[in-house]
């Protein structure tokens, strides 16, 4: 397969990942970065998500080296956790301007080319606190819980021209974002973890890359848990 996909946010953490999986399966893959070096063996092009403009040139310079989007895998995401009395307005909405609003961007362009081909793979990284809340992450939680509504909305919408919207779901993953938790945290969580342990980048790449698969062609509107069993019954 060598298919054009597009990582957002995939020069590290669980996107870098994912971005990996798809090369070494032989597709052309393309990640956005917002700042610094970004890593080697990729189209890299610069996006942040919360700009529209900067969404569309990204589209554009993929557009030209690879063709249109087949396969759009919406990971870039952010967190600003605090107690919701401590919770300033910018907190709440920065939050779901990048993880909602972002993901609504990067997806609707691409749906452009996806309808003209009449067909396309679209993965939005949720997360298990979207399902089971997390104090002191209300504005993170809502904003992946709503990535489910919408990924299910588009599944109805669109699953007639035969693109599909799945969700992942992971739960603690050892990347940058769980790296400020404190040594505390991090055992308490680990201790509610069914597996016992965080998850790798790798483990919800393979997740993502089954989605994209000709083995997932009947699979629509799914939040898929990669999660240790954290997020059982949820
Ligand atoms: N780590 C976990 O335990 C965990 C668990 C569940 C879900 N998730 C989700 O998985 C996804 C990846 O998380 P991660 O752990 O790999 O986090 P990470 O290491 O902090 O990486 C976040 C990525 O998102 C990008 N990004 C953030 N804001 C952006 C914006 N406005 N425009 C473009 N890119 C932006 C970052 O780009 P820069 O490098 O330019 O900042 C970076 O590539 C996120 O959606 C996160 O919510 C993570």
């Amino acid at each position: 397969m060598s298919r054009s996909v597009l990582v957002t946010g995939g020069n590290r953490g669980i996107g870098l990942a994912i971005a990996r999986a798809f090369a070494d399966a032989g597709d052309k893959v393309a990640i956005t970065y917002r700042s610094g070096e970004p890593p080697a063996g990729f189209l890299a092009v610069k996006c942040d998500i919360t700009d529209p403009e900067q969404v569309e040139q990204a589209y554009k310079e993929i557009e030209d080296r690879h063709g249109p989007v087949e396969v759009l895998v919406a990971n870039a995401g952010v967190t600003k956790d605090q107690l919701l009395m401590r919770m300033s307005e910018d907190d709440f909405t920065s939050v779901i301007d990048t993880n909602l609003t972002g993901t609504f961007r990067v997806v609707k362009r691409a749906n452009r080319g996806m309808l003209r081909a009449k067909k396309g793979r679209v993965v939005l990284i949720s997360s298990v606190v979207g399902l089971l809340g997390s104090a002191g992450q209300a504005n993170y939680a809502a904003s992946k819980a709503a990535l489910v509504g919408f990924a299910r909305s588009l599944a109805r919408e669109l699953g007639s021209r035969n693109i599909t919207f799945n969700v992942v779901a992971p739960g603690f993953v050892d990347t940058d974002m769980t790296k400020v938790l404190s040594d505390e945290q991090r055992q308490n969580i680990v201790a509610q973890v069914p597996l016992g342990r965080y998850a790798q980048p790798e483990e919800i790449a393979a997740t993502v890359r089954f989605l994209a698969s000709d083995d997932a062609s009947y699979i629509t509107g799914a939040v898929i848990p990669v999660d240790g069993g954290l997020g059982m019954g949820h």
